[in-house]
C-alpha cells in the first residue's frame, strides 16, 4: 500500500461521496467516439469501480462513427431533414449492424477481467433487453422519416430489476414497436428520457471537451438552470451543446444532477464525481446548495443551529447581540433558502492566523460532507485574507478537526489576545492546521 500521506487523506477526503453514491442511480451517456477512444478502457475501469461501490448504471451509447461509415455506401439514400435521418428498409439493418458492433466493443470492455488490471475479478454483469419501446417520428415537412423513432416508453420495472441485481444495463439506440419494428434513437434524447423517467440522480455526458466553456473560453464548473439556459441561447450544434441540451431537459425534469466530463482525459470520471471541484460541467437544479457570505437576517436560521449545542455545552454561548455585531464572520451554507450549516472566520492580523469557530451541520444534513465542503471555502477566504494558520478551540469535536488536517497544539501558538481570554474552566483543546 502507497504510504504517501496525500493518498490517505485523498482516500478519507472520498469517504462520503462513496456512502452517497451507494444505491443510487446513474444514467453515462457515451458517444461512439468515446468507445473507439484509447482512454476507454480507463473509463471502463473506473465504471466498474463504480459498479463495485453499489452505484447503479445505465450505460447508453450512440454509434454516429459506424453508422456514418455505412452510409456511406453509395446504394445507401438516406436524406437528413431537420436534423433527423430518414431511415428506409434499405438503410435500417446497416443501422442496426452498426449499433450492434458498437454494443459488442462495449460489452467485451466491460467483460475484460485480465490480472495485474483493474478488471481483475470484476465479474461484471452486463444486461440488455427490450427495455425501450418506441415510435416512429412519422412525417416531417412531407418526409417520411420511416425508420427514425423516438421513445415511446421506458420499462422501469425491468431496469429496476436488473439494477438491483447489480448488473450495469447497456442500452443502444434501438427500440421495438408493438407492431414488432425496430427503430433507431438519438441516444442524447435516449440517454435523458431514461434519467428523467428512472428518476435517476445524475446523468453523465462524457464528450471530448473537458465541460462547457462560455464566451471566454472559460471552464464553467457549475451551472444553474438559468446558467445552463443562457449558455444554450448561443447557436451551436457541437456534441458538448447537445450534452449541455440533455443536462439542462434531465435537471429541468427532475433528475438531481447533470455531468459534462471528457471521455479522453485520463480520470475524469473519478474526479469529477469524488472530488470537491469536480472537473468538468455541473448543471444542477436552482435549488442546490450554496456557500455565502452570512448576512443580518441569516440571525435566526444561525441561532437555530447553534442553540441546542450552546444547551449542551459544545458550543460557547453566543447571545443574539453578539452574532449581530460579528456576522460578517460568518459563513453559511442553504438549501432552498435554509441555513443548513455555518461557520466563523476570525482573522488575527498579527502572525497570520485565523481563528475558526461555530462550526455547524444541522442534523438532518450531517455526514454528507457538508461541514468539510465549509472548512474547504473557509479555507479558500483565509488564504484570499493571507492567513497561513487556522486554529480552532473545541471540547468534544477533536476526532473531526484531526481527519481535516488539522493538527493538536497548546496555548502557546494563540495570539496573545486570545491567550488572555482562554477559558481554562472549559479547558478546550487546541488544533491547527497550515494552509
Ligand atoms: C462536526 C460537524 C460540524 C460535522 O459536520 P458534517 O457536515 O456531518 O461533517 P462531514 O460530513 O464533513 O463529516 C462527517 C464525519 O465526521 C464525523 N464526526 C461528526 N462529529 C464528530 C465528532 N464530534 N468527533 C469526531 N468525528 C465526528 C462523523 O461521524 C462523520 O464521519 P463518518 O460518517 O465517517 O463516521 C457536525 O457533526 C456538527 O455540527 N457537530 C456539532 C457541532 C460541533 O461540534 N462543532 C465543532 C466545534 S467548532
Amino acid at each position: 500500500m502507497n504510504s504517501n500521506p496525500d493518498y490517505v487523506s485523498s482516500f478519507r477526503q472520498i469517504s462520503p461521496y462513496i456512502k452517497s453514491y451507494k444505491g443510487k442511480t446513474f444514467v453515462l451517456m457515451l458517444p461512439e467516439a468515446a468507445v473507439t477512444h484509447a482512454n476507454f478502457a480507463n473509463i471502463t475501469h473506473d465504471i466498474a469501480l463504480l459498479n463495485h461501490l453499489g452505484v447503479r448504471i445505465i450505460l447508453v451509447h450512440g454509434a454516429r462513427q459506424q453508422t456514418e461509415q455505412k452510409l456511406q455506401d453509395p446504394s445507401t439514400t438516406a436524406q437528413i431533414h431537420q436534423g433527423i435521418r430518414a431511415i428506409d428498409s434499405t438503410t435500417s439493418p446497416l443501422l442496426v449492424e452498426a449499433i450492434a458492433s458498437t454494443r459488442f466493443a462495449i460489452e467485451a470492455s466491460l467483460s475484460t477481467g485480465l490480472p495485474n488490471s483493474p478488471m481483475h475479478n470484476a465479474n461484471i454483469q452486463v444486461r440488455s433487453g427490450n427495455f425501450i419501446t418506441a415510435m416512429p417520428i412519422g412525417v416531417v415537412d412531407g418526409v417520411d422519416l420511416q425508420y427514425a423513432g423516438k421513445v415511446r416508453k421506458v420499462d422501469i420495472h425491468s431496469l429496476d430489476e436488473m439494477l438491483f441485481n447489480h448488473a450495469i444495463v447497456l442500452i443502444s439506440p434501438l427500440g421495438f414497436s408493438a407492431t414488432g419494428e425496430v427503430f433507431n434513437l438519438n441516444y442524447t434524447e435516449l440517454a435523458t428520457k431514461i434519467a428523467i423517467d428512472m428518476n435517476a440522480d445524475k446523468l453523465i455526458a462524457f464528450t471530448k471537451n473537458n465541460g462547457a466553456f462560455n464566451d471566454n473560453r472559460k471552464l464553467q464548473k457549475q451551472l444553474t438552470l438559468l446558467q445552463c439556459e443562457k449558455l444554450l441561447l448561443q447557436k451551436d450544434t457541437s456534441n458538448i451543446h447537445l450534452s449541455l441540451k440533455a443536462c439542462y431537459k434531465a435537471c429541468d425534469q427532475g433528475v438531481n444532477r447533470a455531468h459534462i466530463i471528457s471521455y479522453i482525459e485520463d480520470g475524469a470520471l473519478i474526479k469529477e464525481l469524488f472530488t470537491r471541484d469536480g472537473f468538468g460541467t455541473m448543471v444542477h437544479r436552482d435549488s442546490y446548495e450554496t456557500i455565502r457570505r452570512a448576512r443580518i437576517d441569516d440571525i435566526s436560521g444561525i441561532l437555530e443551529l447553534i442553540k441546542p449545542l450552546e444547551l449542551d455545552g459544545v458550543l460557547t454561548r453566543r447571545p443574539r447581540e453578539l452574532l449581530e455585531q460579528e456576522i460578517n464572520h460568518f459563513t453559511v451554507m442553504e438549501i432552498d433558502g435554509t441555513v443548513i450549516a455555518c461557520a466563523a472566520l476570525y482573522p488575527f492580523v498579527k502572525g497570520n492566523t485565523g481563528e475558526l469557530a461555530c462550526m455547524v451541520t444541522h442534523p438532518d444534513y450531517q455526514r454528507q460532507g457538508k461541514a468539510a465542503k465549509l472548512l474547504s471555502h473557509i479555507e479558500k477566504q483565509a488564504g484570499k485574507l493571507k492567513i497561513s494558520q487556522l486554529f480552532v478551540l473545541t471540547t468534544q469535536t477533536a476526532h473531526w478537526f484531526l481527519e481535516q488536517g488539522f493538527s493538536e497544539s497548546s496555548l502557546e501558538i494563540l495570539p496573545q489576545e486570545k491567550q488572555k481570554v482562554y477559558n481554562y474552566q472549559r479547558n478546550s483543546k487546541i488544533f491547527v492546521k497550515t494552509l
